[in-house]
């Protein structure tokens, strides 16, 4: 059984962009910039908000962050993402979700410029990854590719099975591996919580990712032997032993599982820091 290293994999992808950043400053060009939209008060946005600034800052990708009080009106932040949008400084916009709920997440999405949109989550990079034809991919699903090639899994032909349907993570993920593109051409289902007798499907995965935000809700009785598992849930789980009062737990029972298994990620450890590398890649990318 091997443990998949998403955090040594990523420092190594990080290193690289540092080598191209500092090529390209060196070759005359400026710095890449991303914009960040945070709006309101949520803990672990703040926290996902300030990985991302402290990562990008030392690969000398700069950033600039625009807060929104939590009342915030829609036209004020669509009218900041509009002066992004052709503002020449700036390569990419990211606005970190989830917004409050009086906002309309997917208006306000698409208002990105989708050449800017290096969260891929624009309709249009949706679509243009629906239809085989990517141009920004979301972080998280790239990570997980990534992830997958680097060590050294075959993807296609393979059964992968995604548990959970969201636009950031399941769905982008189940159109990305059944494309026809090299490290993908999978055959995939796509579960979610209205799936009827799920562990027919998850034990019949030679790949199973699992993002349903639900702490260790797959054990070792839904998994195949000698599968792979990639867990993507990051959850707060009450821990009295710790110090903090809580651990951070993944969707997958990793103990029950680690038997079973020929890989599987970590939490934390495993996808998480992929998705920040890969969002660096997305922002030089776009400045590329
Ligand atoms: N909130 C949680 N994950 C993400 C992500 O990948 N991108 C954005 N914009 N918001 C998030």
């Amino acid at each position: 059984m091997k443990i998949i290293d998403g955090k040594n994999i990523s420092n190594k992808i990080i290193e690289n962009i540092q080598k191209k950043v500092e090529l390209k400053l060196k070759s005359g060009f400026r710095a890449p910039k991303l914009a960040i939209i945070l709006i309101g008060e949520n803990y672990a946005s703040e926290t996902y908000v300030s990985a991302k600034i402290r990562t990008c800052e030392k690969v000398g990708i700069s950033t600039q962050l625009f807060r929104f009080d939590s009342n915030v009106k829609s036209s004020e932040v669509t009218g900041k993402i509009e002066e992004l949008n052709y503002h020449p400084d700036y390569d990419g916009i990211l606005v970190q979700l989830p917004l409050p709920s009086h906002l309309h997440q997917r208006e306000i999405l698409d208002i990105i410029n989708p050449l800017k949109d290096v969260d891929g989550l624009t309709s249009l990079n949706t679509g243009f990854l629906a239809l085989n034809r990517p141009k920004f991919i979301p972080a998280t699903p790239l990570g997980i590719q990534k992830l997958l090639i680097e060590s050294k899994v075959g993807i296609e032909g393979k059964h992968i099975v995604i548990c959970g349907r969201s636009n950031i993570v399941g769905r982008p993920l189940s159109n990305l591996f059944s494309n026809d593109q090299v490290h993908s051409n999978a055959t995939v289902t796509l579960c979610h919580s209205k799936t009827n007798n799920l562990i027919n499907h998850t034990k019949n995965a030679d790949i199973l990712i699992v993002a349903v935000g639900n702490p260790e809700f797959i054990n070792e009785s839904m998994v195949k032997e000698g599968s792979i598992v990639i867990d993507v849930g990051i959850n707060r789980v009450k821990d009295f032993s710790n110090k903090k009062g809580y651990r951070i737990a993944g969707d997958v029972n990793f103990d029950s599982v680690i038997n079973k298994v020929s890989m599987i990620t970590p939490v934390p450890g495993g996808v998480g820091p992929m998705t920040i590398a890969m969002l660096l890649e997305n922002v030089l990318k776009s400045s590329s």
